[in-house]
């Protein structure tokens, strides 16, 4: 039994995870890119991509970049991360924003998440700075690593935003900066206000399985315009001067070219239908599967507004009758792709002993979480055999 597929070799009736839909203007506008030769990293649509993110973030300024996790790392940098720093985050999430606190040599400090929401405990995080970290120069440092505490890096994960009124006022009185990782969830809310605006700097992505998609890409906000100069810069090999080789920064290569900005004009100007039909989804999941046993959805913290990109199930394998690792098998045995959540990232080689205590509840959202086919694209029919499969995967039978 195969539960993934390269593109060309899946069979027939597959029903993939989450695939790029491309029925836009892409290909018109890419190729008016190759027609007139702009196809590098300047260009008017690197300019109406970062216009139209702007727009829908409801930010000052946005700095296009080469994926997600460069704009992570080029806002850490600019939030002051330094080697030997501490960045608190999720520890239910995938490693690209920790390998980003990695690159500037800080450490990731990992904490759980909230049994409903799935996303990082705030109480926790405030526990944690009051009672097992001191305050010195101005900014908390913890007791045991003896390391300062410079950001704080919440993450929307599958497209639901995080309750970030209390994680803001915990960076206020703790003075440490606030880097939204709103990679997977580029058009969610939070009391009205669109996530990625709420913190010091947001950063999405733009890779293949995203809401929309630039192929590889992402983009830094923020309303300082300072830092996005600074953003643009170091992005840009921090070039200091147009003509000659001046630099006086280590800077990087981070820039998205114009074609790929191309797509991503053409996939923002379907962003609201593309964001009505991973709704439509979700509710359709949780409509149809609300009768069986043991299954449950991720759930969006008050006032708060999920674009719903991945829906993802908690399986209680007592209940259910089958564990998730059980009904991905059955599900793939019916040419359906799920996918578990990421292990705690404190469980893999590079991150253990970054975690504050135990972490329980992300432990069990790793075991018991899959995501469903969820793309822009999937029909009511395909969507139905996902359905029964599942329901023929609690009788053990092939749907
Ligand atoms: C939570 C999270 N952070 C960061 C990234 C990194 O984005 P990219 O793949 O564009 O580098 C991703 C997605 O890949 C992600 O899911």
């Amino acid at each position: 039994m195969n539960t993934s597929f390269e593109p060309g070799s899946a069979p027939e009736g597959f029903i993939p995870l989450s695939v790029p839909v491309i029925r836009g203007r892409e290909w018109e506008y890419v190729k008016e890119c190759l027609d007139t030769g702009w196809v590098s990293s300047v260009g008017g649509f690197v300019n109406r991509f970062e216009d139209g993110v702007k727009a829908v973030s409801k930010s000052a300024a946005a700095v296009a970049m080469v994926n997600g996790t460069a704009s992570l790392h080029v806002a850490l940098r600019i939030a002051g991360v330094e080697e030997s720093d501490e960045v608190l985050m999720p520890a239910l999430t995938f490693i690209a924003p920790a390998n980003a606190v990695r690159y500037l040599g800080a450490w990731p400090r990992f904490f759980d998440v909230d049994p409903e929401t799935w996303q990082m405990d705030v109480g926790l995080v405030s526990r944690y700075l009051r009672t097992d970290c001191v305050m010195k120069d101005g900014s908390p440092h913890s007791r045991d690593s003896g390391r300062r505490i410079r950001a704080l890096l919440p993450v929307h994960i599958l497209g639901a935003p995080v309750d970030m009124t209390p994680l803001l006022e915990l960076a206020r009185e703790f003075s440490m900066k606030v880097i939204e990782d709103a990679t997977e969830s580029l058009g969610a809310k939070y009391k009205g206000i669109p996530i990625g605006s709420l913190g010091d700097m947001g950063c999405f992505s733009f890779n293949g399985n995203k809401l929309i998609t630039t192929g590889g890409g992402g983009m830094l906000v923020t309303d300082n315009a300072e830092w996005a100069l600074k953003a643009r810069y170091l992005s840009t090999q921090a070039k200091d001067d147009p003509l000659e080789y001046d630099h006086h920064e280590i800077g990087y290569n981070y820039r998205l070219t114009n074609i790929q900005a191309a797509i991503g004009c053409a996939q923002l100007e379907q962003l609201g239908e593309y964001i009505a039909a991973k709704r439509r989804i979700f509710k359709r999941y949780q409509t149809e599967l609300a009768d069986l046993a043991g299954i449950s959805f991720q759930k969006t913290c008050p006032e708060g507004e999920s674009i719903r990109w991945l829906t993802t199930i908690c399986v209680n394998p007592d209940k259910f009758g089958a564990d998730s690792r059980t009904l991905l098998r059955r599900l793939a045995d019916s040419r359906i792709q799920s996918r578990p959540l990421w292990r705690p990232l404190y469980m893999l080689p590079p991150y253990c002993g970054c975690a504050v205590g135990n972490i329980p509840v992300a432990e069990r959202l790793y075991l018991e979480c899959l995501s469903l086919p969820s793309s822009v694209n999937l029909s009511d029919n395909d969507q139905d055999r996902v359905i029964r499969a599942m329901r023929c995967a609690v009788r053990g039978t092939h749907a």
